[in-house]
């Protein structure tokens, strides 16, 4: 079964063209992140104007690059929620108007199960149940996933994203925005132990995470070094920031793995490109006896081949709609229908 999917939920339009939930036919992206990168973050107006100037263009490069006709796929899948509203319904008003047209299904697809699925792309072999670390620009969570369309929050941040936190202390330390892989370089020549910044616990919901201290601390600090007229040492202060977001999530990811009883750990989202995220969790789950499965880098970002992969598994099930549709600014991941 192939599914053309389309993503225009933040500030990427993707559009991709998936096969039987795991091979990817193509995958179209465009990032806007450089226009966006003039403002400090996204605005949300901006992003949605974008997404209708080059969604129709990502589609037929979609169908180009897989060398189909729109009439070969069998379904059109959209992320529906959650994300920016206006962004997601240019998605969602292009998806209804394709499966209208071509009178093929039409497949909405939640965003975090979308990242989720990116790890089937990656690992063919991988099936559920396993725990999934979700970290992006927007959630990190704790998920288990017990089916492909069955989910269960068992621990998550309680007020800012880890993304949103690398952001924020790369606009401190003036490296632009999105900053997440420019901290992640930065850091790799800098001593992790120099900065001393805040490791947050919630008494009674030990798998809870919570990160605006944490981004707080940094700029206080940075602010305190400027009013004083000294340097700071941009390199360790990143590399203590994340050693100190590795600290957060590293313990508790294993935690959560082992609570829900499985032997497997996926990671997902943005933040998961992180190369110390990546050899902590190494690390923790090679001496937890955890298998560990890392998509590559190109599927960690937003793309629309994770959301034709969840697709053809909600497909499966069932989950279709009709061209009453409508996009959903919030939606937790393990929601029931
Ligand atoms: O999943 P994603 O592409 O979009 C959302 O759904 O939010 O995640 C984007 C986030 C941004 O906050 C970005 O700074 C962060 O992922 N990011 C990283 C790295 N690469 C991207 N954070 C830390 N280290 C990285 N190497
Ligand atoms: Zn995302």
């Amino acid at each position: 079964m192939k599914i053309l999917a389309i993503e225009s939920s933040c500030d990427e339009t993707a559009v991709a063209i998936v096969e039987d939930g795991r091979k990817v036919l193509s995958n179209a992206v465009f990032s806007q992140a450089d226009m966006h990168a003039l403002y400090g973050g996204v605005v949300p107006e901006i992003a949605s104007r974008k997404h209708i100037e080059c969604i129709s263009a990502l589609t037929e490069k979609a169908f180009a690059d897989a060398g189909l006709e729109k009439t070969d796929v069998d379904a059109i899948a959209v992320t529906y929620a959650p994300g920016l509203i206006g962004a997601l319904l240019v998605g969602v008003g292009f998806a209804k108007s394709l499966a209208f047209a071509l009178d093929k299904p039409l497949i909405p697809v939640h965003h975090i199960r979308g990242h989720i699925a990116a790890n089937y792309i990656a690992f063919p072999e991988l099936e559920p149940p396993f725990m999934c670390l979700v970290a992006s620009g927007g959630h990190t969570l704790f998920v288990d996933v017990r089916d492909y369309t069955s989910f269960k929050i068992l621990g998550s941040t309680r007020d800012d994203a880890a993304g949103e936190a690398f952001d924020k202390c790369a606009r401190v330390l003036g490296l632009g925005y999105p900053g997440g892989a420019k901290i992640d370089e930065l850091a790799k020549t800098g001593d992790a132990m120099k900065y001393k910044l805040p490791r947050a616990h919630i008494d009674g919901a030990e798998l809870d995470m919570s990160f605006s201290g944490l981004k707080t601390a940094v700029i206080n600090l940075a602010h305190r070094a400027e009013q004083k007229g000294e340097e700071i040492d941009r390199e360790s202060l990143a590399a203590s920031f994340c050693e100190a977001v590795c600290d957060a999530v590293v313990p508790r990811a294993i935690a959560a793995t082992n609570i829900a009883g499985r032997k497997k750990l996926a990671v997902a989202g943005g933040v998961a490109a992180n190369s110390f995220l990546r050899k902590r969790l190494q690390k923790e789950a090679k001496s937890s006896g955890i298998e560990l499965f890392f998509p590559p880098l190109s599927l960690c970002g937003d793309n629309g081949a994770m959301i034709g992969a969840q697709a053809y598994f909600e497909y499966l099930q069932g989950n279709t709609a009709k061209t009453d549709l409508n996009a959903k600014a919030t939606l937790p991941v393990d929601f029931q229908r």
